[in-house]
């Protein structure tokens, strides 16, 4: 049996019957869940909880959404204006989540939720249109095959089950280990084609402290049971970083691994990133200060901010540097007067003059004007 085979199979049953092997103890926020019928609570197979990152309005996009219980926590979060959908490739995960659709609908207040049938891989193709097309068009021979990849390109390309840059934050609980390793790395360059730019990302996961041999990665009950799937700590965070997001971080680690096994501590985790805006950098005089504790720090562009200095950015590098993503690790200061911007061609580790930010009033025979940070 392939590995996709497994996950259906294992998932199938989990959706006619809880799994207790397949739960893993998560403090999900008890007001959310007051709402939630106890099936979609029993039938849980998270091992985080990414509901904790949604805000008020935002669409988003739950990857492998199985019961449907992040979704509708997140469906009271987002409110009228925003939207939950959630992606599942297992027709009987999607017929236990909708099953609720029209309660939860009629609790929340709004029908904010949908559930679509897709592969996490493969945002761009909806399984249910292929579905519908392989009924009309049933695959008796290798023209067949020929024709089918043709109306699978032409599908993905006119109407994407889920379109490029339409997403404000993507979420996932423990689902992201069970896809096959060699469509991991499409698998993250779909979840940023398809986050809108200053987007976010928070996915809950298992890792491992050390490299998964073979054999267990063969052994489809650990696969399937979302063990031997796992990457390994610091691969699951290089993933993103690759794929281009920046302020990739892990915002929650179980000190206790879920399962060892044959010595290899396997946790939950939780990661958070955020897509760059798809805006020039323009240097208009804005500086931040980097708080410390360490002695400097270099983003992922490779800019470094030295400890208590006043480091020279960009009006977009600003306005990430001092946004929720970097907590409270930088200081802001925008230039007292609005300057005239020109595209940022600095190095990485120039100062800015304080008196440049202080502007023309500031009484300094030393003031400077321009860019001189570079
Ligand atoms: C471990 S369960 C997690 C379910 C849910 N996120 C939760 O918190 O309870 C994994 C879910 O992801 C789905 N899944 C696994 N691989 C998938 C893939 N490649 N594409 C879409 N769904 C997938 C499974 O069908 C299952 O519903």
């Amino acid at each position: 049996m392939t590995v996709e085979a497994g996950v259906l199979e294992r998932y199938s049953e989990g959706a006619e019957a809880r799994q207790e092997d397949l739960c893993c103890p998560v403090d999900y926020d008890a007001s959310l869940l007051k709402l939630l019928p106890q099936e979609i609570i029993d039938k849980d197979y998270g091992c985080g909880d990414p509901s904790r990152y949604v805000k008020e309005g935002d669409i988003v996009l739950d990857l492998g959404s199985g019961s449907g219980k992040i979704c509708y926590m997140a469906a009271q979060l987002v409110g009228k204006e925003g939207k939950v959908i959630g992606v599942d490739m297992n027709d009987d995960m999607l017929e236990l989540a909708r099953k609720y659709e029209g309660e939860m609908a009629e609790k929340i207040g709004s029908a904010n939720v949908e559930f679509v049938k897709g592969q996490i891989q493969d945002l761009s193709l909806n399984l249910t249109a292929l579905d519908a097309h392989l009924k009309e068009s049933p695959i008796h021979n290798a023209e067949d095959v020929i024709h089918l990849r043709a109306w699978q390109e032409k599908q993905r390309h006119e109407s994407p089950l889920i379109a490029d840059n339409s997403v404000d934050l993507v979420v996932s609980n423990c689902v992201l280990n069970l896809v096959h390793d060699s469509d991991k790395e499409q698998l993250i360059q779909e979840i940023f084609r398809v986050t809108k730019a200053g987007g976010r990302v928070a996915i809950s996961d298992i890792v491992s402290d050390e490299p998964v041999p073979e054999h267990l990665k063969k052994d489809q009950d650990l696969w399937s049971g979302c063990i031997s799937g796992a990457l390994q700590e610091h691969e699951f965070l290089q993933a993103f970083v690759d794929a281009g997001f920046i302020a990739v971080a892990y915002d929650k680690w179980e000190s206790e691994p879920w399962q060892v096994v044959e010595g290899i501590e396997f946790r939950s985790v939780t990661i958070t990133a955020v897509k760059p805006q798809d805006e020039p950098c323009i240097d208009k005089g804005h500086a931040v200060i980097y708080r410390g504790a360490f002695s400097e720090v270099y983003d992922d562009e490779g800019y470094v901010y030295l400890r208590g200095q006043r480091m020279a950015v960009c009006e977009r590098n600003f306005k990430l540097l001092t946004s929720e993503a970097y907590g409270d690790d930088f200081i802001g200061l925008a230039p007292a007067e609005e300057r005239e911007g020109v595209v940022w061609n600095c190095q990485a580790g120039v100062l800015r003059p304080a008196a440049e930010t202080k502007g023309s009033q500031y009484q300094n025979d030393s003031c400077c004007s321009g860019t001189s940070c570079c």
